[in-house]
């Protein structure tokens, strides 16, 4: 797509057209795997306009996000459970029993970790995993170097993500917590179908590291190169490093 406009307006109307296609009812849920960050918001804002225009239901739509940091209250305003509900979930009809975000003040997080993949099972699998990359192309927060076959677990972020991600809290690195519970390479591996937007020249060469080069643990993306349904959903200046 041309600019991030593009990129929110396309993946809003797969969304829809792959929900109203799989007609879910109370009997079968359309299972959806969500991110947080600062790439998917044109996607929210334009679900949102799709939902009030009598588009698409969430009614009978369950969802799974991909990570949350730990230690992080729920309320405060840069949590993950923060950042979904007020730029989604309280704009649509979606059940907030049907909303699943790792906690990440769980009192056991490795259980915690276990009890989500449970239910992820439980839901039938997701159907459409969406997710975005960062500059270094993790996937989720699966860092380089992260096993390709890893499930939900803690992670400690690595320093670019917490530079990267210190936007989000003043700009000051050391509020931006130090460990996430994120889904795994395998957890994403797992749905049915992955769907990735990446915008901005500063992920360029993560782009070109996840589909031109070889299957690396360092750059967690390009493990998508062997999920039989992918699609990257890109703007122009992402592609900047393509050949
Ligand atoms: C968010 C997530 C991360 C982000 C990535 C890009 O749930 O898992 O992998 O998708 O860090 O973030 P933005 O979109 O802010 O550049």
């Amino acid at each position: 797509l041309e600019d991030d406009d593009g990129v929110g307006d396309w993946s809003a109307k797969y969304v829809v057209k792959r929900i109203n296609e799989f007609k879910p009812t109370k009997d079968r849920y359309f299972v959806l795997g969500l991110p947080t960050g600062g790439t998917p918001l044109k996607m929210y804002k334009a679900l949102i306009q799709h939902y009030k225009a009598g588009k698409v239901s969430f009614k009978y739509v369950k969802t799974f996000n991909m990570d949350e940091y730990v230690g992080l209250p729920r309320d405060h305003p840069e949590s993950y459970h923060h950042y979904m509900f007020n730029s989604f979930f309280k704009h649509i009809d979606i059940a907030p029993g049907n909303v699943n975000i790792l906690d990440g003040n769980a009192p056991d997080l490795a259980q915690e970790c276990l009890d989500y993949e449970q239910k992820i099972e439980e839901a039938g699998g997701i159907e459409l995993f969406i997710g975005g990359i960062g500059p270094d192309g993790h996937i989720a927060f699966n860092e380089p170097g992260s096993s390709l076959v890893s499930k939900t677990r803690v992670k400690t972020l690595n320093q670019e993500t917490i530079l990267a991600n210190a936007r989000f809290f003043g700009g000051d690195m050391n509020l931006v917590p130090k460990q996430a519970l994120t889904v795994g390479v395998g957890t994403v591996m797992a749905a049915k179908e992955v769907m990735v937007l990446i915008t901005g020249a500063h992920k360029a060469l993560a782009l070109s590291k996840a589909i031109e080069e070889g299957i690396n643990h360092m750059w967690t993306v390009s493990a998508l190169q062997q999920h039989p349904r992918t699609i990257m959903v890109c703007d122009e200046p992402a592609t900047l490093e393509l050949r």
